[in-house]
């Protein structure tokens, strides 16, 4: 490729850095419709959180012969050449920062321009272990990235954008509380606001029990949902659980959206361990974590457990009931580090870059 053919790739030499938050779904995501559009079986409802980011730069320029991706992440950097590589405690997957390249091109390709990119990503947090790192990765990732290219998308366009790099990061661009709809085309698959971040002053803590990379990624185990037996009973009861947990928020009613935001974590992870191969997430501190919630419930608590596709648990609990239930995380043993997050809104530009 000849990067400084044509006057048209002149023009779009532009550096953007974004920051997008990590999102809990309370109803989640686990099977798709198509895979390679990314158009999930059933909609989904999150929250931003506001703790666990991606700041990303990207900048095109005829400067780079080749993209060049940088993901830094705690005590890890991974640059540059698309190998298997082992740097400090993780690895990082060659096809991370394939997806990355994947993904300039499709920005590349609406915007027409061949220009290369260098892009440099950094995540506040242990990155695939259940906290969404690529939910949190490719919403900042689309938003820099499109700036970057002046392209002029609409916040609905980014997150269908957002959604083929990553399903769930469509739901890391608007703020707040939002919804994902299942649909069965790509225009129709997009995530919108329900509710501002200071809609309702509750909870997401990260109890990380392990900084490991989870060995099945999701993408991986996501394709085989199809073989759990469970799955159909899963997707037929979604519609009713959508409108259950949007009463509940309307209502600002916390138990039920918390038994809502439980019992579809179970059904997701019941779904998981069903499938064939089965993909179990969880290790022994997870399981403790989720019997002490349970217990610290039945004395009057209300608190309430869910989990991604990893071992580390998201205690979900009202604002007034914060220090009460971080002191009783922090005395379970296993517990390696706790993140408090409140609500917060979606993926924006900051100033300053990272290189
Ligand atoms: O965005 P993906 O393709 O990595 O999917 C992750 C889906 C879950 O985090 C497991 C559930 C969800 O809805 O966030």
């Amino acid at each position: 490729m000849d990067a400084k053919s044509t006057d048209n790739d002149q023009r779009f030499v532009m550096k953007k850095t974004a920051r997008a938050p990590a999102n809990i779904a309370f109803i989640k995501y686990w099977g798709k419709q198509d895979e390679r559009l990314r158009l999930p079986l059933n909609p989904s409802i999150s929250i931003n959180l506001s703790d666990v980011h991606t700041v990303t730069t990207v900048e095109f320029s005829p400067d780079y012969p080749e993209d060049v991706v940088e993901i830094r992440m705690q005590n890890t950097t991974y640059k540059n050449s698309l190998q298997r590589n082992v740097v400090g405690e993780e690895t990082i997957r060659k096809s991370e920062q394939e997806r990355v390249v994947a993904h300039l091109n499709r920005i590349r390709k609406i915007a027409r321009m061949r220009l290369s990119a260098k892009v440099v990503s950094a995540n506040n947090f242990p990155s695939s272990s259940g906290v969404a790192s690529s939910a949190s990765g490719f919403a900042a990732l689309t938003v820099a990235a499109a700036a970057a290219a002046r392209l002029k998308l609409s916040e609905r366009e980014l997150t269908i954008l957002a959604r083929m790099g990553s399903g769930s990061a469509c739901r890391s661009i608007p703020d707040g509380f939002v919804m994902w709809e299942a649909a069965a085309t790509s225009e129709e698959s997009y995530a919108y606001s329900l509710f501002p971040e200071s809609y309702w002053d509750i909870r997401d803590i990260v109890v990380i029990v392990a900084r490991h990379m989870k060995e099945v990624p999701s993408t991986e185990g996501m394709r085989k949902a199809g073989s759990s037996p469970l799955l159909p009973g899963r997707i037929r009861g979604v519609t009713q659980k959508i409108g259950l947990l949007k009463r509940a928020l309307e209502k600002r009613d916390f138990p039920t959206l918390g038994r809502i935001i439980e019992e579809d974590s179970v059904s997701m992870h019941a779904v998981m361990v069903t499938q064939d191969p089965p993909v179990f997430y969880w290790n022994d501190a997870t399981i403790t974590v989720i019997r002490a919630v349970s217990a610290w419930r039945d004395n009057g608590l209300p608190v309430y457990a869910t989990l991604d596709a990893g071992p580390n648990v998201h205690v979900m609990c009202e604002g007034k009931d914060e220090e009460k239930v971080t002191q009783k995380i922090t005395d379970i043993l296993g517990v390696q580090q706790i993140i408090i997050n409140h609500p917060a809104k979606g993926a924006h530009f900051i100033d300053g870059h990272l290189f």
